[in-house]
């Protein structure tokens, strides 16, 4: 087959970081092209050059023997390039079908929008999902996973040639990754080109055509995944070295949790809602949730930090009856909560990281009523260093930073107030596999240190090596728990889907 889409030699710098490094490698029609590397790499640099939204500082992109002269978002969309991003980019108080077709002809003779023909053309694509939306539904109404899949439709209704996808499914549950690799398999029967981009090496075993691993902003090299080709071949060529053992595995450092219960939920309950959650989570313990979508598991993540009201229940701090439950109130009594959506959760997009991570210690880096900017500095050190984290300075703004460098970001911020009990959902979102197992081990270190942490997480393997206990939740209640020593896949998943099995 043709190469269909070259990258000739591209670098591209952001000041002194050198995002892409003499790239160079190609793009086969009609094939699912997986982009792989740790956060930092340089894929969604790359992804956004193809798309015209960055510029490459040199060399060049030919599409179909074409070399492109205009980096614009316009020529590309011309081109039939369309893209997702990594963040949410949906319009929040448009309706699904207009964020579906943001540039929609549906034009009838006398200029006016065939509403009609619009909704019956999003119904259609709705419809490959099977999700139970419709097309006049506000955007804010959805869930994040249904916001990102209105997202992938309005890449799937524009992209007529190549089709980019920048971590799709990073807020997507097991069904709707199912459904996305349905929907990428179609495409690519229509001969469609598609740029996967994921930190999740078993999606993209299972949908890539072709691999190219990126390093450092280096290019690595392209490998055809077939029967040869392992998730560790992969991994090491990502990280450099090799790895020993297995990834993920399960926790085998004993517990040591004690009787001391720190933070209990009594019968909440909220109409048409959850009903009757009740559970504690005791002192140096690692409790975990997991339900599929639906379940009610993000409801019950809300409201036990105050963020959703329910209409019945108590909340006791260290036998304490918390009288009102509101983040402020859980704040000062020491419970933080790490957000799943790093949009909406507090990271100062444009204000320097070193304001970002000294945010919620202003009075303790303070000298009387002056900030000392050194001890603010040494602050935001220690935790860029700690978790890594890829960042040119301490003044570098959020916003240019990579999104698996945001999310470490945001749970440094989190760290800074020396929480008692956190509260985290997804922990590990849109973070590489090796970055992964440091923030696993950084949140077992948390609990040797005295600390109770609370995980909402999508993804099995991550509860397996975590947790001392995995809630397991179905239809709006919590089924049945399963301990450390018997936490498995199996049991957690028979558990979700409602079976006896899986109760306790
Ligand atoms: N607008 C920008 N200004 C400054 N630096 C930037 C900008 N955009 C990206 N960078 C830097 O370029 C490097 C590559 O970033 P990129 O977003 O391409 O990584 P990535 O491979 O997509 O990582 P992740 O898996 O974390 O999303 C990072 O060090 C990032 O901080
Ligand atoms: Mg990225």
């Amino acid at each position: 087959m043709a190469d269909f889409l070259e990258i000739r030699n591209l670098s591209k710098n952001y000041g002194i970081v050198q995002a892409l490094k003499n790239v160079s490698f190609s793009i086969v029609k009609g094939e699912v092209h997986a982009l792989l590397g740790e956060n930092g790499a340089g894929k969604s640099t790359l992804i956004k050059i193809i798309s015209g939204e960055e510029a490459p500082g040199s060399g060049s992109i030919v599409i179909d023997g074409k070399e492109v002269r205009d980096f614009s978002p316009a020529h590309a969309m011309a081109s039939g390039i369309a893209m997702v991003h990594q963040e949410l980019a949906v319009f929040e108080n448009m309706t699904v079908g207009d964020n579906i077709f943001p540039y929609a002809n549906f034009l009838s003779p006398g200029g006016f929008i065939n509403q009609r023909r619009a909704d019956r053309e999003a119904k259609s694509l709705i419809d490959m999902f099977g999700i139970n939306i419709s097309p006049r539904q506000k955007m804010d109404s959805l869930t994040m996973g249904q916001q990102q899949i209105v997202e992938i439709l309005r890449c799937v209704s524009a992209g007529k040639e190549i089709i980019l996808l920048d971590e799709p499914t990073s807020g997507l549950n097991q069904e709707e990754v199912k459904k996305l690799m349905e929907i990428i398999r179609r495409l690519k029967n229509q001969g469609i080109t598609v740029v996967y981009i994921s930190h999740r090496i078993d999606e993209i075993m299972d949908i890539g055509d072709r691999v190219t691993v990126l390093r450092d902003g280096n290019y690595v090299g392209t490998y055809v995944n077939n029967s040869s080709l392992t998730e560790m071949e992969l991994i090491s060529r990502m990280v450099g070295r090799e790895l020993s053992g297995t990834l993920y595995s399960a926790r085998t450092e004993d517990g040591i949790a004690t009787e001391e219960v720190v933070f209990e939920v009594k019968n909440f309950s909220k109409k048409n809602s959850v009903t009757d959650i009740s559970f504690a989570l005791h002192k140096g313990e690692v409790l975990g949730f997991f339900g599929l979508e639906g379940s009610g598991t993000n409801t019950v993540s809300r409201m036990i930090f105050g963020l959703e009201s329910a209409d019945t229940g108590e909340l006791y701090l260290k036998g304490q009856k918390l009288k009102k439950i509101s983040p402020d109130a859980l704040v000062s009594s020491g419970v933080m909560y790490l957000n799943n959506n790093r949009k909406n959760a507090g990271l100062l997009l444009n204000s320097p990281a070193l304001d970002n991570l000294a945010m919620p210690l202003l009075k303790e880096l303070s000298d009387g009523f002056f900030v000392n900017r050194g001890k603010m500095s040494s602050h935001a050190e220690k935790y860029i260093n700690e978790f890594n984290i890829v960042i040119p300075s301490v003044f570098q703004i959020p916003r240019n930073l990579s999104g698996g460098n945001q999310q470490k970001l945001m749970f440094s911020i989190c760290m800074g107030k020396n929480p008692e009990i956190i509260i985290i959902n997804e922990p590990t979102r849109g973070i590489d596999v090796g970055a992964k197992g440091e923030i696993h081990r950084f949140i077992l270190e948390l609990i040797k240190k005295g600390l109770s942490v609370i995980v909402f997480s999508s993804e099995m393997p991550e509860l397996i090596s975590l947790c001392d206990r995995v809630m397991v939740m179905a239809k709006n209640r919590i089924f049945g728990e399963v301990l450390k020593g018997d936490i498995s896949q199996e049991k957690i998943m028979a558990g979700a889907a409602g079976s006896a099995a899986g109760g306790a």
